[in-house]
């Protein structure tokens, strides 16, 4: 037998820059992470208006291009990558060039799989504009697009060389995606003391005491909200990048709110608050299972509805139920359900049974709603 030995050769360490009015500061920072000359940058009809200017005002010296995509999750498919593919060609875009995403998660995730997949891996910069894409999916290297048979089927482990993140383009964001942002950030607080982060901060008293703050914007709470959100994925994404453990955490809530999204067609929750449905759901299921007691329940319970973000749902538990089955992370016909087991601290769970989700979505059917 012979055998193919293979050690990481480079250090895929990157930085991740945070702050307010930094879009403009671009030049510096991508200097410093990439020798490109060339620069190609993806962004959507949305935020192209938004912030495209900016940005590339801060360029000069790089010879740029740009693709512009329709805007929405329909559009986080084949067709959107071979456009990106098509222009980097004809762009003529080499091995030491840059490809830059600016814009939310849809697309970060497909700008991101077509630096993987140009020239066999080109870098790669996450210019990230939406809460959730700032906290969540511009780090950690999942890059993917959609199939018609299922969300982000077809993708790769691809780290960016570089996050930017200008907390000040959130002012822009509609109450909605401020929204759906704000149930992943409601996911940290839950899995904190999972994420071996160490760092001292409680993101749940944080939370607690900074909703008007926080929905308001204001410069300091939003840039320290990213900066710790962004510090416990790069926790986790540092301990588990191919998700062969620790990384399935950062789940919670989506096994049951994957499903909603499935069995609704995508259409009536946003991910955020399917999420957030999904949450209610696990929490539920914990402490049925006895892992977590009243109290911590509790507490979960009355931080998600302080922030009003529970929608109005009318949920099929038997339907939801059966759809967990399709879940990306089932392993030998077993659903893994993330579960809260103490404050702040969860665990992966396989003895989940349909019986025990659809009692516990019965039970948030009755949590009230956000008006
Ligand atoms: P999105 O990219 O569709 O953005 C939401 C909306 O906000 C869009 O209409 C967009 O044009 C608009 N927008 C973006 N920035 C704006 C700004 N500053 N001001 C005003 N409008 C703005 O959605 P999203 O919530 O950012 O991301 C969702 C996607 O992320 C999904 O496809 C999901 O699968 C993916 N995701 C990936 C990961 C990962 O780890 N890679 C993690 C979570 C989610
Ligand atoms: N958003 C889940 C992950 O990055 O693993």
């Amino acid at each position: 037998m012979l055998k193919v030995e293979l050690k990481k050769t480079i250090d895929e360490s990157y930085p991740i820059e945070i702050g307010s009015q930094i879009l403009g500061k671009a030049k510096k920072y991508i200097q410093k992470a990439t020798k490109a000359k060339k620069l190609l940058i993806v962004t959507n009809e949305t935020v192209y208006k938004l912030y495209y200017a900016k940005l590339v005002a801060s360029l000069d010296g790089f010879e740029i291009e740009k693709v512009l995509l329709k805007d929405g999750e329909k559009y986080k498919n084949i067709s959107s990558l071979q456009k990106i593919w098509d222009k980097a060609l004809k762009f003529k875009l080499e091995r030491k060039d840059a490809i830059i995403a600016l814009g939310g998660g849809v697309v970060g995730d497909i700008t991101g799989f077509a630096a993987s997949t140009y020239l066999r891996g080109i870098d790669f910069i996450q210019i990230p504009t939406t809460l959730l894409a700032q906290v969540d999916s511009s780090v950690g290297g999942k890059v993917a697009i959609n199939h018609p048979l299922g969300k982000n089927m077809l993708g790769a482990f691809y780290q960016p060389k570089l996050v930017l993140i200008d907390t000040f383009t959130l002012k822009s964001l509609p109450l909605k995606e401020l929204k759906t942002g704000l149930g992943e950030v409601l996911k940290y607080a839950f899995i904190e003391k999972s994420c071996n982060c160490n760092e001292g901060f409680e993101l749940c008293e944080f939370l607690k005491n900074n909703k008007n703050s926080i929905y308001n914007f204001e410069s300091i709470v939003t840039e320290n909200l990213v900066t710790y959100c962004c510090k416990l994925k790069a926790a986790v994404v540092s301990q588990d990048e191919k998700e062969s453990g620790l990384r399935a955490i950062l789940n919670l809530g989506h096994t049951i709110g994957h499903a909603i999204e499935k069995t609704t067609d995508y259409k009536k929750f946003t991910h955020g608050e399917a999420v957030v449905l999904g949450m209610l759901g696990a929490f539920q299921i914990a402490f049925d299972k006895e892992f977590i007691d009243e109290t911590y329940l509790k507490e979960a319970t009355d931080l998600i509805k302080q922030y009003e973000i529970i929608p109005k749902s009318n949920l099929d538990s038997k339907k939801i139920a059966k759809a967990t089955i399709y879940d990306k992370k089932v392993v030998d016909s077993k659903v893994r359900f993330i579960l809260p087991v103490s404050p702040y601290e969860v665990d992966i769970c396989d003895t989940v049974t349909q019986d025990e989700i659809v009692k516990a979505i019965n039970k948030i059917k009755k949590i009230p709603y956000s008006k």
